[in-house]
C-alpha cells in the first residue's frame, strides 16, 4: 500500500514509519520538523534500508497539500501531525486549534478531492478528561472534563472524522487512543527528542540521566495513589507502533472506530523512577514538588476492544523500555 504519513519524523510516527517500511508498504512523509529532526530520516534507511519520500512541509498550507496529493495516489493516512505540548497549548490555543484542527481539515479535504477514505488518527487518552472511572474504556463519554485545548484538539478532531464518516458511507476512521508512550526502537536510533525543556516524564528522565538537567521534579506525592504520586499507563512505543499496522487492517470496514492502546497496568512516577535507577544502576537526582495544575491522579486503559477487534496487545514491559532508553542515551551522548 502506499500510504501518507503525517507527522513521521516525529517519535511514535517514525516508529511506525519503520513498521510499514519492513512491511513493504511505501511510505510519504509529510513534516514540518516542528518538533522532530531531519537526520532521524537517515536512522529509518538505517534500520529498514530503505528511504521513505519526504515533504518538509506544514500541513496548514493547503496548496502544498493538494500538490502532494496531486504527485501520489496514496491507499491510506496516517495522521500524527500535530503540537502536543500541554503547557504551551494553555498559553496559545489558537496556534493549537489552527495547526491541529485546520491541518486536519486541510488534510481531510485533500483526501475528499482525491477519494482517498481511509485514515488512521493519532488520538490520546486525554480525551477521556477527568472521572471517577480510572480503567478508560472506548464507550465511556468523551470531551467531558478535558484540562486543556491540546486535549480538547484530539476530542475535536475525533468528532470532526466521526461526521465525516457519517457523511461518506464508504470513509473509514480509526483513531488510536495512546496512553503514556516509552521507550524506543530497540537499536536505539530513534526515540524521543523533544525540542527544549522536556513536559512528559520520559524525557525529563532522560535529560536528568544525561546530567543535562540536575533533578526530576516529582509534582505532587499526596495524591490517592498507592504511593501518593500519579500513576500511568507507560506503553512501550514499539509495541504502539504495531498497533497501528493493525489499525490498517480494521480500515477496511467503513465508518468510525476508536481503540486504546495501553498496556492496561498502571505504573507510578516513583515506581518508575526507582525502575530507572535498577536499570541504570544510578541514582535519578529527584525531589517532590507541588501538583501541575491539569493532572489525573490515575488513568489507564482497558486494552480488550484492541485485542479482540484488531488482535492487538501490548508485549513489552516497562523494563524492555528503560533498557531502550539507555541504547538510545548512550547512542546519542
Ligand atoms: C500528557 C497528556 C497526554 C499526552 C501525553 C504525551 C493530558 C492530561 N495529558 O499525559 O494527553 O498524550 O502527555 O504527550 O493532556 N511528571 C513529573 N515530572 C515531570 C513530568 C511529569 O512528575 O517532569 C508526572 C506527571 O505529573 C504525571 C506523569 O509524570 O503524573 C506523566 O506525565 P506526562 O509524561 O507529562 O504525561 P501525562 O500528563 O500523563
Amino acid at each position: 500500500m502506499k500510504i501518507l504519513v503525517t507527522g513521521g519524523t516525529g517519535y511514535i510516527g517514525s516508529h511506525v514509519v519503520v513498521d510499514l517500511l519492513n512491511e513493504g508498504h511505501e511510505v510519504v512523509i509529510v513534516d514540518n520538523l516542528i518538533n522532530s529532526k531531519v537526520t532521524v530520516l537517515d536512522k529509518i534507511t538505517e534500520i529498514t534500508g530503505k528511504t521513505p519520500i519526504f515533504y518538509y512541509e506544514n500541513l496548514t498550507n493547503f496548496e502544498a497539500l493538494q500538490k502532494i496529493f496531486d504527485e501520489h495516489q496514496f491507499d491510506s493516512v496516517i495522521h500524527f501531525a500535530g503540537l502536543k505540548s500541554v503547557s504551551e497549548s494553555v498559553e496559545r490555543p489558537l496556534l493549537y486549534y489552527c495547526e491541529n484542527i485546520t491541518g486536519t481539515i486541510n488534510l481531510l479535504k485533500c483526501m475528499q478531492d482525491k477519494g482517498v477514505e481511509k485514515i488512521i488518527f493519532s488520538s490520546s487518552a486525554t480525551v477521556y478528561g477527568d472521572s471517577d472511572i480510572k480503567e478508560r474504556l472506548e464507550t465511556m463519554p468523551t470531551g467531558q472534563n478535558i484540562a486543556n485545548p491540546y486535549g480538547r484538539t484530539k476530542y475535536m478532531i475525533e468528532e470532526i472524522l466521526k461526521d465525516v464518516c457519517i457523511s461518506d458511507p464508504n470513509f473509514s476512521a480509526v483513531a488510536l487512543r495512546y496512553f503514556n508512550p516509552v521507550g524506543n526502537h530497540s537499536s536505539g536510533l530513534i526515540g524521543e527528542e523533544p525540542n527544549g525543556i522536556p513536559n512528559n516524564l520520559m524525557p525529563y528522565i532522560m535529560k536528568v540521566a544525561s546530567g543535562e538537567l540536575q533533578e526530576l521534579s516529582i509534582y505532587g506525592n499526596d495524591y490517592d495513589t498507592p504511593d501518593g504520586t500519579c500513576r500511568r499507563d507507560f506503553v512501550h512505543v514499539s509495541d504502539l507502533a504495531k498497533g497501528h499496522l493493525a489499525a490498517l487492517k480494521a480500515l477496511e470496514t467503513p465508518g468510525f472506530k476508536a481503540y486504546n492502546l495501553g498496556t492496561g497496568t498502571p505504573t507510578s512516577v516513583l515506581e518508575m523512577v526507582a525502575a530507572f535507577e535498577k536499570i541504570s544502576g544510578k541514582p535519578l537526582p529527584h525531589r517532590f514538588v507541588a501538583r501541575r495544575p491539569g493532572d489525573l491522579a490515575e488513568i489507564w486503559a482497558n486494552p480488550s476492544l484492541a485485542k479482540k477487534e484488531l488482535g492487538w496487545q501490548s508485549e513489552l514491559t516497562i523494563e524492555d523500555a528503560l533498557k531502550d532508553t539507555l541504547t538510545f542515551l548512550s547512542n546519542h551522548q
